[in-house]
């Protein structure tokens, strides 16, 4: 390859790692061509908003599903393919996007559908960005519909971010209430499973929707979308059996395609630290540790107080006791204990469940029913997905519960160590 110097030998000119490494980016949206293992879910998504390419009225839809699922690409990718075919019958259908964890209320969201669509048209009227409310950016959005499409997608992502869902109600009634001849199809992505539950009856109603659950991918789905960002290194550079381990890792622990990517990522950027030539099975396996740190960091960072204490006291039960999975009682009675030692009120046992049953969707725990024998009935039996130091780590970042025990100090009383009967509060 010709040399770049650009003059200063400070840089290097050549990568001797990556070739294209723009494609392992966590915010790199692959090519039609680079999207794998999701063909079922295409057609799903496809079959309840494609009336829309033959000028019939769409379904709404809710996708439900783990971080890295592919929840956002697919729904994208659908969409936009939706509105080629549509193009095709001479259909003006639009494509609307809104972020719900940057616009997290329903003036910040009516803003930004009415400002994109007018960018997609020739819409001259003035669009202001403040000092008017919600009425007024839906009065823009349904005239720029009227005037310029027979259609649009519009797709709601992180729905369970918004402060209130009235917005679903506006957009599914709005042919009804005579705003717009426009057809409407909303595609709502979560990946809080409950968020159904939290919509008010009356909107839950009007906003009559199918929900598909995009599971997360296995070890052969993942090698799949690895191998096909293979040429973002460098000729021979990743060893045999590589891509193979990293998919095998994270469909072990979580089956998130983003993370997958990462654990890639940061295995390059390892070997090119070092000044090896080749990406090696060693170098993945100390990229995947960093990367899970990583993983339960973000997940638990967005969590509440009482959830991070929940999975603090469910670690320490690990560390500290001789099994692997606890009961739900034995979580709850370890969490009043550490509740104590940060003097906050803890809260019921019912809603430390629920708490669980949340971090067991985001996948940091697993949570099992067990029949507890005919005297005892049955069970919840809650493990950890990762390992404990991990969660211990996570959970003592908040800075509100960095006096919680670090893990050696959980450690120092582990069974192995002779002392069995644990006082929390010694800790403090
Ligand atoms: N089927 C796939 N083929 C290729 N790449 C994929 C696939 N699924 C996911 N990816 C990669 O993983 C990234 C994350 O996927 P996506 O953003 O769709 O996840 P998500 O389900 O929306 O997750 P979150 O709930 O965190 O928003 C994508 O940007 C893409 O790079
Ligand atoms: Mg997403």
């Amino acid at each position: 390859m010709a040399e770049q110097t650009g003059g200063d030998p400070l840089f290097e000119s050549h990568d001797p790692i990556f070739d294209r490494k723009e494609l392992l980016h966590v915010g790199h949206v692959p090519d039609e061509d680079r999207i794998v293992g999701r063909d079922d879910e295409i057609q799903s998504v496809a079959a309840e908003v494609g009336a829309i390419t033959r000028g019939d009225p769409p379904n709404n839809v809710m996708i439900y599903g783990k971080t890295g699922t592919g929840k956002s690409l697919i729904s994208r990718h659908v969409a936009t393919r939706a509105q080629d075919a549509a193009q095709g019958n001479d259909i003006d259908c639009g494509v609307l996007y809104v972020d719900c964890s940057e616009a997290n209320t329903e003036t910040r969201t009516t803003r930004q559908l009415a400002l994109s669509l007018k960018e997609q048209t020739e819409y001259q009227q003035n669009i202001p960005l403040r000092g008017v409310g919600t009425m007024e950016y839906y009065q823009h959005i349904w005239g720029i519909l009227e005037d310029c499409f027979d259609a649009v997608i519009v797709i709601l992502d992180e729905i369970d971010k918004l402060d209130n869902s009235n917005i679903l109600m506006q957009l599914s009634r709005a042919r009804e209430a005579r705003k717009t001849d426009a057809y409407i199809g909303v595609i709502g992505i979560s990946n809080k499973v409950q968020y159904r539950e939290t919509l008010d009856e009356r909107i839950d109603s009007s906003f009559g929707h199918r929900e598909l659950f995009f599971h997360p991918y296995d070890a052969s789905q993942l090698r799949e979308i690895m191998r096909n960002r293979e040429d973002a290194f460098q000729p021979d550079v990743l060893e045999d059996g590589t891509i193979e381990l990293c998919a095998a890792l994270a469909a072990k622990k979580h089956g998130d395609a983003r993370k997958a990517i990462e654990i890639l990522k940061e295995a390059g950027e390892l070997a090119r630290r070092i000044g090896s030539e080749t990406v090696s099975e060693d170098h993945i396996q100390q990229a995947q540790e960093v990367a899970e740190i990583n993983r339960i960091e973000e997940l638990t960072s967005g969590a509440t107080v009482h959830a991070k204490l929940a999975l603090y006291a469910l670690a320490s039960c690990i560390i500290t006791g001789d099994r692997e999975t606890y009961k739900t009682r034995e979580v709850y009675e370890r969490y009043v204990g550490i509740c104590e030692l940060v003097a906050t009120d803890p809260i019921t046992e019912n809603g430390l469940y629920r708490q669980l049953k949340e971090q067991a969707f985001l996948g940091v725990i697993e949570s099992e029913k067990t029949g507890g024998g005919r005297s005892q009935g049955s069970y919840l039996l809650h493990r950890l997905v990762t390992d404990p130091k991990h969660i211990v780590k996570a959970v003592r970042r908040d800075a509100s519960l960095e006096d919680l025990p670090t893990y050696d100090r959980l450690r120092e009383t582990s069974p192995s160590t002779g002392n069995r009967d644990i006082d929390l509060t010694s800790f403090s």
